[in-house]
């Protein structure tokens, strides 16, 4: 099976910090790949290091087959491939829902007008956002404005979705509607990174899961066993930690009934 993303030995230090210290993994096509983690082990720089918002220190990053780490690729174009969906929506709050998601249709791939409002119409329906095509992102809820950024994303026909937390800034009871956006795309084949604390979302949607702490990747296997059944030490006291953060240990509820974690 084609690897759409391959990254290896990857090393990432911000002066004196290593804060990446030699990372390897791949994501299949049609693939979800969960990345967890304590804050601060490197997930949002491991993630910038794949659409090269970060500079590695060292190692290689290949996506679609192209090496981003190669000093002469055409950035641009590799980055293209990519869509990001990050914590903060940052959409446009003086346009509307459409121009924000026919923008970087119009100048960057440079399609032609009714092409754009086409695909972006298509895909605000997609996330179940159609009926806001006329509004302004203030007028929406957070829930909806993140579904915005993600058809927003998806308008760009992306080869690789990568996700940073895109639901720890929502109330709790927006966060379901996104998560289920998650889902469709995933049952419909697109190959996803996904930095989460949802861990019943992991358990659910991932084909594998990544632990990652202190720069490294501690573990990484299906969901069933890296969230399941653990084997290293740290990984169950983060899990512990994530799923019942008020009384680790104590009869912790299940992944399904896990609050964000404080953060
Ligand atoms: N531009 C930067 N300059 C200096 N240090 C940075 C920079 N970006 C990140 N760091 C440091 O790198 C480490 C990892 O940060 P990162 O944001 O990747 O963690 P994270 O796993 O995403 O955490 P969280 O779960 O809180 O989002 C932290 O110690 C952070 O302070
Ligand atoms: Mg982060």
């Amino acid at each position: 099976m084609a690897h759409v993303v391959e990254i290896k030995d990857l090393h990432k230090s911000f002066g004196e910090l290593e804060v990446l210290k030699g990372i390897d993994f791949t994501v299949d096509q049609g693939h979800v790949v969960c990345i967890i983690g304590p804050s601060g082990s490197g997930k949002s720089t491991l993630l910038r290091c794949v659409n090269l918002l970060e500079q590695p220190s060292k190692g290689t990053v290949r996506v679609g087959g192209v090496e981003l780490t190669d000093p002469d690729v055409d950035i641009d174009a590799a980055r293209r491939r990519l869509g990001m969906v990050f914590q903060s929506f940052n959409l446009f709050p003086h346009m509307t829902v459409l121009q924000n998601v026919m923008i970087a249709q119009r100048r960057v791939l440079k399609r032609g007008k009714g092409d754009a409002e086409r695909i972006a119409r298509e895909n605000l329906e997609k996330v179940g956002v159609a009926d806001k095509c006329d509004a302004f992102p203030p007028q929406l809820s957070g829930g909806q404005q993140q579904r915005v950024a993600i058809a927003r994303a998806l308008a760009m026909d992306p080869d690789l979705m990568l996700f940073d937390e895109p639901t720890s800034a929502l109330d709790p009871e927006l966060v379901g509607d996104v998560l289920s956006v998650m889902r469709k795309l995933a049952r419909d084949g697109m190959t996803m990174l996904v930095v989460t604390h949802e861990m019943s979302f992991a358990r659910e949607v991932a084909d594998r899961v990544v632990f990652m702490d202190g720069g490294v990747v501690v573990e990484e296997g299906p969901p069933a066993q890296v969230i399941g059944a653990p084997r290293h030490e740290r990984t169950r006291t983060f899990l512990k930690r994530v799923l019942d953060p008020t009384h680790a240990g104590d009869d912790a509820p299940g992944p399904e009934d896990a609050p964000e974690p404080a953060r």
